[in-house]
C-alpha cells in the first residue's frame, strides 16, 4: 500500500484512493490491482499529448497500387488455387473484433449480438458463423474462430455464444475468445477518473490493441499449434465479410507479402471510411477523420478518385507479421467523450458534455511494419454491408437489404 501511494503521489493521482475505504474487500483488491498495472508515465505522456497541437509528422502520401479482383483474367485461377490449397490445409484462422458494444444503434449489448432485422432474426455473430461454417464445408475444413472482446463485453458475448451453443463450435477446441486491453480516461487536468463502481474507468484501446493481444493471451501460440499460417482479421459489423477468399490469400503467398487486405471503391468523397495508401513508401490507411477536403476529392485522368481504395477492415497477415506487431507499441490517438464519474468528494457526475480522454490504437497503423501489402478490390455489394448507424446510411436497414440481395433470402 505504501509503494502504491508513493506511485500515486509521483503523478499527482492521489485521488484515485479517496473512495477506497468505502469499497468492499473485493474490490479494494481490484482497485490497488488496476493501479498496479497503469503504466502511468504513459497515461502522463498521452495526457500531454492530448494538451498539444497535433502534429501531423511531415509525411510523403502517395496512392497504393491495387489489383482488381474483377481483371485479374489469367491469374484468377492460379490465385484461387495457391488460395485453396493453403485453406483446406487448415492454413487459415479468422479473427473477429468484436470489442464494441451496440450503443450508437441503440442496441444494449455486445454488437455481434444485433439482430439486424432479417426474417430468421439472426445476430451478426450467427450471420458471420453461418458464412464460416458453410466456406469451411466447402474446402472440407473448419476453420477456427477467435473472437476479440473487450472487458467490457467479454461475459456477455461469451454467455450468448453459450446460449446458441457456439453455433456448432467447440469452445477451446476450435472458437476461442480472447479480451482485447484497455486504458484509463483521463480528465481534461489528466486526472484518472473514478467510475460509479468505485473502481479505475478504463475504455477499450481500440482495435490497435489486436496484435498484442492475440499474442499476449497464446492465440499465436494456438494457432501455430493448429498448423496456422495466415490470419484473417475482420470487424463484427460487416454483414457480408467474407473472411474466407482463397484468391485473396493466392495473392499474399503468391506475391511473397506478408498481408494483403481487401478494398472496395469508396461510394464519394464524405465517405466515413479510411483509404488505402501509401505513407513514406510504407503500406497505411489515411483515416477518414484526417483526410483533407483536397486529397479525398483529387482525381485521376479518368475521372476516378486517387485515394479511393476504401479500407473495409477485412485484412490477411501471415502469422510472424502478426508476432512481429504484436510486440512494437503503436501510436494512440485521442478521443474526446462524454464519461460518468465519481468526484474527488465521491459524489457521481454526469456530464452533459464530452470531459474525458479516451486513448485508443488503429489497426492499420501497424502497416508501416509490413514491408508490403497487397491490395485487392472487391465488389462492395459482395463483401461491405457495415452496420454502424441507427438509422441511414451503413443502417441495419441498408445492411439487411445489402444482405438479402446477395444472399437471395
Ligand atoms: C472503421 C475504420 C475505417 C474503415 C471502416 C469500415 C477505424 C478507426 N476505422 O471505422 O478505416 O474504413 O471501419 O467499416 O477502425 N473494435 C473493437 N475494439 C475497439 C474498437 C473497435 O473490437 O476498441 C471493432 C468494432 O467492434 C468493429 C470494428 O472494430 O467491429 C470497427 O470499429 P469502429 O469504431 O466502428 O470503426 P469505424 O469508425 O466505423
Amino acid at each position: 500500500m505504501e509503494a502504491i501511494k508513493r506511485t500515486l503521489k509521483k503523478y499527482s493521482q492521489e485521488h484515485l484512493l479517496n473512495g477506497y475505504d468505502k469499497l468492499d474487500e473485493s474490490k479494494q483488491k481490484k482497485l490497488l490491482n488496476q493501479i498496479e498495472n497503469i503504466n502511468f508515465e504513459l497515461i502522463n505522456s498521452l495526457y500531454q499529448n492530448s494538451q498539444k497541437e497535433v502534429q501531423i509528422p511531415e509525411t510523403q502520401i502517395t496512392p497504393i497500387e491495387y489489383l482488381d479482383k474483377e481483371k485479374l483474367n489469367g491469374y484468377y485461377k492460379s490465385f484461387q488455387e495457391t488460395g485453396e490449397k493453403a485453406i483446406r490445409s487448415g492454413k487459415l484462422a479468422a479473427v473477429t473484433m468484436a470489442g464494441g458494444q451496440g450503443t450508437r444503434l441503440g442496441h444494449n449489448g455486445p454488437k455481434g449480438t444485433f439482430d439486424i432485422g432479417l426474417d430468421s432474426h439472426k445476430s451478426l455473430f450467427e450471420l458471420l458463423s453461418d458464412s464460416l461454417k458453410e466456406q469451411g464445408k466447402k474446402y472440407d475444413v473448419t476453420i477456427p474462430w477467435f473472437i476479440m472482446t473487450s472487458e467490457e463485453n467479454n461475459n456477455d458475448t461469451v454467455d450468448f455464444f453459450a446460449k446458441h451453443k457456439f453455433f456448432g463450435y467447440e469452445k477451446d477446441k476450435n472458437i476461442f475468445f480472447f479480451k482485447q486491453g484497455e486504458l484509463p480516461m483521463v480528465d481534461t487536468e489528466g486526472k484518472i477518473l473514478i467510475g460509479e463502481d468505485g473502481l479505475i474507468k478504463e475504455a477499450a484501446d481500440g482495435h490497435g490493441g489486436i496484435y498484442e493481444a492475440l499474442v499476449k493471451n497464446g492465440m499465436t501460440n494456438k494457432m501455430r499449434e493448429l498448423g496456422v499460417e495466415w490470419i484473417f482479421i475482420g470487424g463484427v459489423d460487416n454483414c457480408l465479410v467474407k473472411m474466407v477468399d482463397p484468391v485473396l490469400m493466392g495473392i499474399a503467398i503468391q506475391k511473397h507479402v506478408t498481408a494483403a487486405g481487401k478494398s472496395v471503391v469508396k461510394a464519394n468523397p464524405g465517405e466515413k471510411v479510411g483509404v488505402f495508401c501509401k505513407k513514406n513508401g510504407r503500406p497505411s490507411v489515411v483515416e477518414y477523420t484526417e483526410i483533407s477536403k483536397d486529397m479525398a476529392e483529387a482525381t485521376d485522368e479518368r475521372g476516378e478518385l486517387i485515394y479511393g481504395e476504401s479500407h473495409i477492415l477485412c485484412n490477411l497477415f501471415n502469422i510472424d507479421a502478426v508476432e512481429r506487431m504484436g510486440r512494437t507499441p503503436l501510436p494512440y490517438h485521442t478521443a474526446f467523450k462524454k464519461a460518468t464519474y465519481i468526484d474527488k468528494n465521491g459524489n457521481k457526475v454526469v456530464p452533459d458534455g464530452p470531459n474525458a480522454y479516451k486513448f485508443e490504437a488503429f489497426l492499420f497503423d501497424a502497416f508501416g511494419e509490413l514491408d508490403d501489402m497487397a491490395i485487392l478490390r472487391v465488389k462492395r455489394e459482395e463483401e461491405f454491408a457495415p452496420v454502424k448507424n441507427a438509422t441511414g446510411t451503413d443502417s441495419p436497414e441498408t445492411a439487411r437489404e445489402l444482405y438479402k440481395k446477395f444472399y437471395k433470402v
